[in-house]
């Protein structure tokens, strides 16, 4: 038998504020994701309230989205807004270009958008069309969402059925803006970013203040943030342009965020099956996300050198197992099943972004429901919840949360040539005031004896929940929706140490009362 892996936390130390932001999610106009996944309109026999699916609001509202982003990704580059506000009977039928030239009825826009965020409980990140779209159309977008009802702005919102001004919290200048976006060289991004920035003003008031209503650093009680195209692989040249832009801007303009977008996919186009694949497939994936270390270290490395007290956050806006569409799916709609590997991969990238919680204070999964590493699949009135879902309903108590120190030996799993650290770990006051640590055994075949030690806090009782599965390519189908859901994890507490067993392949999330 193995010896048991130690962990110390220092239960009375401090940290970063794991920003709740991080857990945010990303809905692009894509495949089923929003039509069909979200959007099932009002005649439907689906139960639903203004067109929006019960079920999948219900599943959400349990995740504490902090923000969604939408429209794309690469569709947000071909979107235009006005297609999609009024009568739902007179909207413009269009094509989505970017995913399998599928028919766009503009059913679900900007009213249902903020409709489906009031019904989860989340706020908006709107991406405007910086590709081929406009300056202006932005600004406009920018006033029907957030402008006084006394203005014709407004007043057209009013028209449509919401008299107050949305709270648009978070505004994307662009997606990709190097590839799908436009395929920008980076001075010429930062030029157009720059009107962008300026222009598309947020005129809420409320949310905004006066004196700055692009949003930003002034007044207003939760000021909107601006997040500028950032990297998306090692090149740095989007990344120096920007910030080094930004450490030069004016009163005129600014930006609140930098993003950058990494996928777990080995190599590109995606080869790897979303199910019935063995261990060499689970090991390659784990090791390949584990870049992400390296990605927000070349890329943090950079933004210190322009803002070494970490004004601007990176934004890691799309990130996720990519992986080969599902057989029979439809081109373009990057649709695939969802495994314990996926919920062990997203505890990794999870706890790489706590450790850089200082950094990195928002992401964005790609996506919500039925597209890439979704937390949802849908199918006419089923819904089954992944694994990935129910491990970001165990990370809950870690939004706001400030991360404490913690050290242990990690070791290694090792398959084949591919070698990872076995075991990885978490800890965090919660806004509770409890103690919570996340804990991750890699190995898919030996259970990891765990020994915690809180320094600081004598943990009276520990209690939690742990995911795990008998095979590493284990789902949650329409069948046997309950096939990788939490369970209970026995954790003894002896003279203020907690001890546990981790099962194989397993993620645990325990809290310890003081
Ligand atoms: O998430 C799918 C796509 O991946 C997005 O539309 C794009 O931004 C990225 O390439």
């Amino acid at each position: 038998q193995q010896a048991a892996v130690k962990v110390t936390v220092t239960g009375n130390g401090t940290g970063p504020r794991i920003d709740r932001n991080i857990f945010g999610q990303f809905a692009e106009n894509l495949g089923s994701g929003i039509y069909g996944g979200i959007w099932v309109g009002d005649h439907s026999p689906i139960p639903n309230v203004r067109g929006i699916r019960s079920d999948v609001v219900g599943a959400l509202r349990a995740l504490k989205v902090p923000s969604v982003r939408w429209p794309g990704g690469c569709f947000a580059d071909e979107y235009h807004w006005r297609d999609g506000i009024g009568p739902r009977a007179k909207r413009a039928v269009t094509v989505n270009g970017s995913w399998g030239n599928a028919l766009e009825k503009n059913d679900f826009g900007t009213d249902e958008f903020f409709d489906f965020l009031d019904q989860i409980g989340s706020g908006a990140y709107i991406s405007v069309n910086m590709g081929s779209g406009s300056v202006k159309e932005a600004a406009d977008w920018m006033a029907y969402m957030t402008a006084d009802p006394g203005t014709t702005a407004g007043a057209e919102r009013a028209a449509n059925g919401h008299r107050a001004p949305y709270r648009v919290k978070f505004l994307g200048i662009g997606n990709e803006s190097w590839s799908c976006g436009g395929a920008y060289k980076p001075d010429y991004y930062v030029d157009e970013m720059k009107r962008y920035a300026r222009f598309a003003r947020n005129l809420n008031i409320e949310q905004n203040g006066t004196d700055n209503p692009a949003g930003g650093s002034v007044a207003g009680t939760d000021p909107m943030r601006r997040i500028a195209v950032g990297p998306g692989s090692p090149n740095t040249d989007y990344t120096e342009a920007v910030m080094r832009a930004w450490k030069g801007h004016d009163w005129a303009w600014s930006i609140e965020g930098l993003s950058m977008h990494n996928y777990t996919w080995v190599a590109w186009p995606p080869k790897y099956a979303s199910t019935g694949f063995g261990e060499r497939e689970y090991a390659t994936l784990v090791k390949d996300t584990l870049k992400m270390e390296d990605m927000i270290r070349i890329h943090s490395a950079v933004m210190d050198t322009y803002d070494p007290e970490k004004r601007v956050p990176l934004v890691i806006d799309e990130w996720g197992v990519w992986l080969e569409k599902l057989p029979g799916s439809r081109d373009g709609f990057l649709h695939q099943q969802n495994s314990i590997r996926d919920a062990i991969i997203a505890s990794i990238n999870l706890n790489m972004f706590t450790r850089h919680a200082d950094r990195v204070r928002m992401t964005a999964i790609a996506q919500m429901v039925n597209v890439l590493q979704a937390m949802i699949l849908t199918d006419g009135p089923k819904m089954v919840l992944t694994p990935t879902y129910h491990l970001f309903k165990m990370y809950v108590p870690f939004q706001d949360a400030t991360r404490l120190p913690i050290s242990f030996d990690a070791g290694s799993y090792r398959f084949g040539d591919v070698t990872v650290p076995r075991i990885d770990a978490i800890a965090a006051r919660g806004t509770d005031g409890k103690v919570w640590i996340a804990l991750t055994n890699v190995d898919p075949n030996q259970p990891a004896r765990i020994d915690v030690q809180i320094d600081g806090v004598r943990g009276r009782s520990a209690s939690g929940t742990v995911l795990t599965a008998d095979r590493v390519d284990a789902i949650n189908s329409y069948e046997h929706p309950d096939s990788v859901v939490p369970r209970p994890i026995t954790a003894r507490v002896d003279q203020g140490r907690v001890q546990m067993t981790l099962p194989s392949k397993s993620v645990a999330v325990i809290s310890v009362e003081p």
